[in-house]
């Protein structure tokens, strides 16, 4: 975004939250951007942020191999807020002691306040409260000049600041829904303590992107790849307002989509957003590439790879096409520049990085830099119709990553009409939009049932329905037993080749919302 932005800088030391803290500080309003933690200096300069946060991490800086940041960030002249590893290395830094754990504090504690401290303004912020911990090792003496501001069940030292150097630290994670006022600590870091305006937008985002795309583009054609999904038709219709009739889409039909869903998505994209549109059936190819798979890293890699083959193919078919537009958001981006970190890879996720090197595009990704809430504002904003922008959210990857086991053909077309049924049923029970996600998992165990007088041995499928803004963590849904018994009795009556029908009751963490 334009250099004048004021933003919040983040150093990403691996924790999985670390993509929350981003979005909850966007949430606020103000910019919020995550680098690695060997950020150059120049890099620093030009982005010029109003404050920095160190975020969480699996490391220990007992270890000899350490993640650290360079010198010059913690003598940046703007306030530095450390979370959970990153409050034990500003610790470190600035001379406290650290004990060594491998024991894990993971999960709810109770924290109280000990002092008063700007992130905790506000006459809503309790003198005790709950916070999500996930650490091993702790803060065990403070570095001079140092103030104690909080204590937790576990960590006497949970909570910390040096006013004098603008620095705090925070044991535990604020930007884990399941921490009581951690929205209203952040903000009170991002106003009180850096004294940032409310200047991300909509509006301004909007205004931003389309005058980009304009400049990049000029008078060329634009060839974007479809999935059906949010972004991809987010990235469409900002395409379109910029460049009109030059906007070539294309989808690809991969048969790992939902009941419907083609046939859907030609209907929206054409008739919703106006935009000229090719469909290429490659079916075959996926299944026939799926045959014998049953690892889920390895079938997400491969239908990564088809997808690429056939787009490139079919690609090289239209002429006079310099530019490729790519739905790809702020998580993709991170989670492909956080490989080279310590953080797992919990999935890989193939929107980024999987184009050959020598393609013959220019790539423009125009929401590259925003999260899936914003994209979906700016979506509305656009007067993109609500059944598009409304829609759960699906992977990629499609019902292959629901298929536990080997994707067929037979497979395939049972867990598309469970699926079917069980949104139809939530649809009718008013609870879709209540829900953020929900789905079904084919399972490869089969089940005794009765049927009328019949034995059956057939297949399980598992329902899964889940609550959250963020996807990085998420709860179960709560769906009335009366709406379960509805999807359980009309999926065993309906779907032959079903015996059973399970509810997953998993939150995330620990459970990720997808099964593979
Ligand atoms: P997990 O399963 O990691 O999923 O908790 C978080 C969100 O990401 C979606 N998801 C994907 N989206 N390509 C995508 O575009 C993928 O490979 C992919 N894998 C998971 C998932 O549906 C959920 O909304």
């Amino acid at each position: 975004m334009s250099q004048t932005t004021e933003s919040i800088l983040i150093i990403d030391f691996g924790s999985q939250y670390t993509q929350l803290i981003a979005r909850r500080i966007r949430e606020l309003g103000v910019f919020s951007i995550i680098k690695q933690n060997n950020i150059s200096l120049n890099s620093l300069k030009e982005i010029n942020p109003k404050g920095i946060i160190l975020s969480g991490g699996p490391e220990s800086v007992h270890k000899s191999t350490k993640l650290t940041v360079p010198k010059y960030i913690f003598d940046y002249d703007v306030p530095i807020l450390g979370i959970c590893y990153g409050m034990q290395l500003l610790a470190d830094h600035f001379g406290g002691k650290i004990s060594q754990s491998s024991k894990k504090e993971f999960g709810p504690s109770s924290f109280t306040r000990k002092k008063n401290s700007k992130l905790f303004i506000g006459k809503d912020i309790p003198k005790k409260f709950n916070v999500w911990m996930s650490h091993s090792d702790k803060v065990i003496r403070l570095p001079s000049d140092f103030i104690l501001t909080g204590s937790s069940d576990n960590s006497d030292i949970s909570a910390f600041q040096c006013e004098k150097r603008n620095v705090y630290g925070l044991q535990f994670h604020p930007e884990v829904t399941h921490t009581s006022h951690g929205k209203k600590i952040l903000d009170n870091f991002c106003r009180k303590v850096c004294a940032c305006r409310k200047s991300w937008t909509t509006k301004n985002k909007i205004q931003e992107i389309i005058s980009d795309i304009k400049n990049k583009v000029g008078n060329e054609k634009v060839l974007l790849a479809l999935s059906g999904g949010v972004d991809s038709s987010v990235v469409a219709a900002l395409i379109k307002r910029a460049i009109g009739e030059n906007l070539q889409c294309m989808f690809i039909n991969t048969g790992l989509h939902r009941k419907n869903e083609v046939r859907d998505v030609k209907e929206n994209i054409q008739k919703s957003l106006k935009v000229n549109l090719q469909v290429i059936n490659a079916e075959t190819q996926f299944l026939r590439n799926l045959k014998g798979v049953t690892d889920p890293e390895k079938k997400r890699k491969i239908i990564g790879e088809t997808f690429i083959r056939i787009f490139e193919k079919e690609s090289k078919k239209l002429k006079k096409i310099h530019f490729l537009a790519q739905g790809t958001i702020y998580p993709d981006v991170i989670e492909s520049s956080s490989k080279k970190s310590k953080s797992d890879v919990i999935k890989s996720h193939h929107n980024v990085g999987g184009l050959p090197k020598k393609f013959n595009f220019f790539l423009i990704e125009p929401i590259r830099k925003l999260f899936k809430d914003e994209v979906r504002k700016i979506g509305k904003e656009l007067s993109i119709p609500n059944n598009l922008i409304g829609r759960h959210p699906f992977p990629g990857p499609g019902l292959a990553v629901r298929i536990v086991g080997e994707v067929t053909k037979e497979r395939i077309s049972i867990l598309r009409e469970v699926d079917h049924i069980f949104i139809d049923e939530i649809k009718n029970a008013g609870l879709y939009h209540k829900i953020s996600q929900a789905l079904a998992v084919f399972l490869p165990i089969k089940s005794v049932g009765v049927m009328g007088d019949q034995r059956k041995y057939n297949y399980v499928v598992a329902i899964r329905a889940v609550t959250t803004t963020d996807f990085m963590t998420a709860k179960i849904s709560v769906i009335p037993y009366d709406v379960l018994n509805m999807i359980s009795t009309r999926v065993v009556n309906e779907v032959p080749k079903v015996a059973r029908v399970v509810y997953d009751i998993t939150n995330k963490p620990p459970g990720t919302i997808e099964w593979e």
